[in-house]
This record gives C-alpha cells, structure tokens and sequence, in this order.
C-alpha cells in the first residue's frame, strides 16, 4: 500500500536506493511512454525546489521521450520485481512491447501526464526543469571517460518532484 509522503517527511537511502534498488523511469503520456531501468541519478534541492537528476545516453529509445516530455516518473520496487526491471534495462521499447513481458502494470500518475507502475513502492512524479548534455572536457577524473567508448554521453535531466507516494519504509517516523 502506497501513500502520499510529503517531502520534509521523505526518507531514503539516498545513494544505495539507485545503485542497489534501482528505478524506473517513465516519459510520455499514457497514449505514447518509453519505460527504462536507470541507477545513476540523484535527489536533493536546487532553486528552492527538490529535485532528482537522472542521466540518459542518446541512444536509449527513452531519450526521445525525456526530450519531447514536460514530465517523468521514477518509480523503484519491492526486491520481488528486481528481474523485471533488469528486463527493461536490457531491452529496448524500440523492439516491442517490453512492459508485456514484465509483471507490472502502468497507471495513470497523480500529477504528471508521465504514467507509472501500481506494483512500485515509491512514485515521484517530476516536471522537467532543465536538461544539459555532459562535456568530456570536464571530467576531472581519469576513470569517467571509460564510460563512454562511443562518446555517448549522458544528458542529464533535472525533475522538479511535485509529488510523493510511497511505502511507510520511505516515511519519516
Ligand atoms: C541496472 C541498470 C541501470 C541502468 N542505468 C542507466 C542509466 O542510469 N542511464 C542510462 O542511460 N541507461 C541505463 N541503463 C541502460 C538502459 O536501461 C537500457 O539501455 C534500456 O534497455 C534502454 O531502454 P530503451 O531503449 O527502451 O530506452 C541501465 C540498465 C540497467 C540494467
């Protein structure tokens, strides 16, 4: 069971939720949506909003998505769902109808026209605030650049979060 978290009330494992549990993000409208797996991102605040940042290479079927889009969504899940959003990080929407092969199932977001997921255990929904691509001049670590054997890099989005459902686990006390 899921509810509205505000938030101040927000708990999270705020670096292991997107290397150990991941997310999936949403952009689209219920009509026309591309769904992928991500683990690189980050939340916080910026400009007196909070905020996650995610990052999406050009070549991924999302890509198009996340430009057109006013909004997104990230969704994370129980343990359980773990081998569906491999799925989805290993296949492409390009190819087919990669949701019908996974065990969840899209609904309509509360704020943003960006569907997500009735099995997911933490829903932010997000209009998008700002996008800029990553410079390979300014990596200022050695090890970056092996990211990015074809040079594709990332592009990052920012995402207002405008609202918060989630499971007690991700409520303050
Ligand atoms: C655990 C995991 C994390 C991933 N994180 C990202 C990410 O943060 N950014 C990204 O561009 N791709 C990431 N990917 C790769 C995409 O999810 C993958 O290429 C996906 O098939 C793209 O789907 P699409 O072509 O339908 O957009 C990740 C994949 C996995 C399995």
């Amino acid at each position: 069971m899921i509810r509205a978290i505000k938030v101040k009330d927000l708990l999270l494992p705020s670096v292991d939720i997107w290397f150990k549990r991941w997310f999936v993000l949403t952009a689209g409208t219920m009509e026309k949506f591309n769904s992928m797996t991500v683990a690189w991102g980050s939340i916080g605040g910026i400009w007196e909003m909070p905020f996650v940042q995610v990052v999406v290479r050009p070549t991924r079927h999302t890509f198009g998505f996340m430009n057109d889009a006013d909004t997104f969504t990230l969704c994370s899940f129980p343990a359980k769902f773990r081998k569906d959003l491999a799925l989805l990080g290993s296949h492409s929407g390009r190819d087919g109808d990669k949701i019908a092969l996974t065990r969840l199932t899209v609904m309509k977001s509360k704020a943003v026209a960006a569907p997500c997921f009735r099995e997911a255990d933490l829903v932010m929904e997000c209009r998008k605030i700002y996008w800029q691509d990553l410079d390979d001049r300014n990596f200022l670590s050695a090890k970056i650049a092996a990211n990015y054997p074809q040079l594709d890099f990332h592009r990052v989005f920012f995402g207002e979060i405008l609202r918060l459902r989630g499971s007690d686990e991700f409520r303050k006390k």
